[in-house]
C-alpha cells in the first residue's frame, strides 16, 4: 500500500535524500517549500506526482495556512517528517535577537504548528511524527546557543507529544545526527572559517537510511531517540 509522508526541507541535504529514497518506492510526498519558485524546482527533481505546498517556516502565518492546505486535502498521513532547518554561529555576547528567533522560528515553532494541526491526520493512520534534532540537542557548545536551544526544546517538544499521543497510536522519535556532508555543514565550514571536505562527515543518505529505518520500523516498537555520528575513518 503507498504510504503519504509530510517532509519538511525536502530541497537539500538530509530531507532531499530521505525524499529521493520514499519517491524511489513509490510513496507519495507532500513537501512545504519556502517559495513558489522552489516548489517548481523540488517537483522537477522529486516527480510532479507529488505534491508542494508553499510555506516559509519562517512566517509562522505561512506555516499555519499551509498546514490548513494539507489538511484539508489529505485525512490520512503516515508520517510528518521534520527535516528543514537553519543554523547562524554566533556566541550569546553578540548574537543578534533576529538571527535568535529566526532559527527558533524555524527549527521549533514552525514544527509545532505543523505538528498540532496534522495531528488528526496522523492519529488516523497512526503514523509517526519523526523529528530531525541534532546532537546539539544534546549538548550546547559554544556559538551554537541558539541553534542548540532551538534544538533542545524540539527534543522537550518530543518527549512531551510521544506521551500524549501514544493513546491514539501516534509513534514520536527525535534522531540525533552529528556532522552530517549537506549544503548547511558547507556553510558551518565557512561561519567556523575552516576549509569544507565533505569526505570527512558522514553523508546525507547514510542519514536518510536511518530515517528511513524508523519511519518503516513494525507496529510493535518505537524508536524513542537515536543518536547517529560520523565514524572514525568515514571515507
Ligand atoms: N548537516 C548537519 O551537519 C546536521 C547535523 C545535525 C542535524 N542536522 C539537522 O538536519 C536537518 C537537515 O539539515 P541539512 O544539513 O540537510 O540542511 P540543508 O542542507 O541546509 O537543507 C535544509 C532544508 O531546509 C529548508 N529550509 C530552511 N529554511 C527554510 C524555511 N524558512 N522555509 C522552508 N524551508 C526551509 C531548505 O530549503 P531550501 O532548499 O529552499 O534552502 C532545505 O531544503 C536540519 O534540521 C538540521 O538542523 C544537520
Amino acid at each position: 500500500m503507498t504510504r503519504t509522508h509530510v517532509v519538511t526541507g525536502a530541497g537539500a541535504g538530509i530531507g532531499l535524500q530521505l525524499a529521493r529514497r520514499l519517491s524511489d518506492r513509490g510513496d507519495t510526498l507532500v513537501l512545504p517549500v519556502r517559495s513558489a519558485e522552489r516548489a517548481a524546482e523540488v517537483l522537477a527533481e522529486l516527480g510532479e506526482r507529488h505534491h508542494a505546498v508553499v510555506a516559509d517556516l519562517g512566517d509562522l502565518e505561512q506555516v499555519a495556512a499551509g498546514a490548513a492546505r494539507i489538511a484539508s486535502q489529505f485525512d490520512h498521513l503516515d508520517s510528518l517528517v521534520h527535516c528543514a532547518g537553519v543554523v547562524d554561529l554566533a556566541p550569546v555576547a553578540t548574537q543578534g535577537v533576529e538571527a535568535w528567533q529566526h532559527q527558533i522560528d524555524v527549527n521549533l515553532t514552525a514544527p509545532v504548528v505543523l505538528t498540532r494541526d496534522l495531528l488528526p491526520a496522523l492519529r488516523a493512520a497512526r503514523g509517526t511524527v519523526l523529528f530531525v534534532n541534532s546532537t546539539s540537542g544534546i549538548v550546547a557548545n559554544p556559538h551554537w546557543g541558539a541553534y542548540a536551544a532551538s534544538k533542545h526544546g524540539l527534543r522537550g517538544l518530543a518527549d512531551a507529544l510521544r506521551a500524549e499521543e501514544a493513546p491514539h497510536g501516534v509513534r514520536v522519535t527525535s534522531v540525533h545526527p552529528s556532522r552530517t556532508a549537506t549544503p548547511m555543514q558547507e556553510r558551518v565550514h565557512a561561519q567556523e572559517e575552516r576549509s569544507y571536505r565533505a569526505e570527512e562527515w558522514m553523508s546525507a543518505d547514510t542519514v536518510a537510511a536511518t530515517l528511513l529505518h524508523v519511519l518503516d520500523l513494525p507496529s510493535d516498537a518505537t524508536i524513542t531517540d537515536l543518536t547517529i555520528r560520523t565514524s572514525p575513518s568515514p571515507s
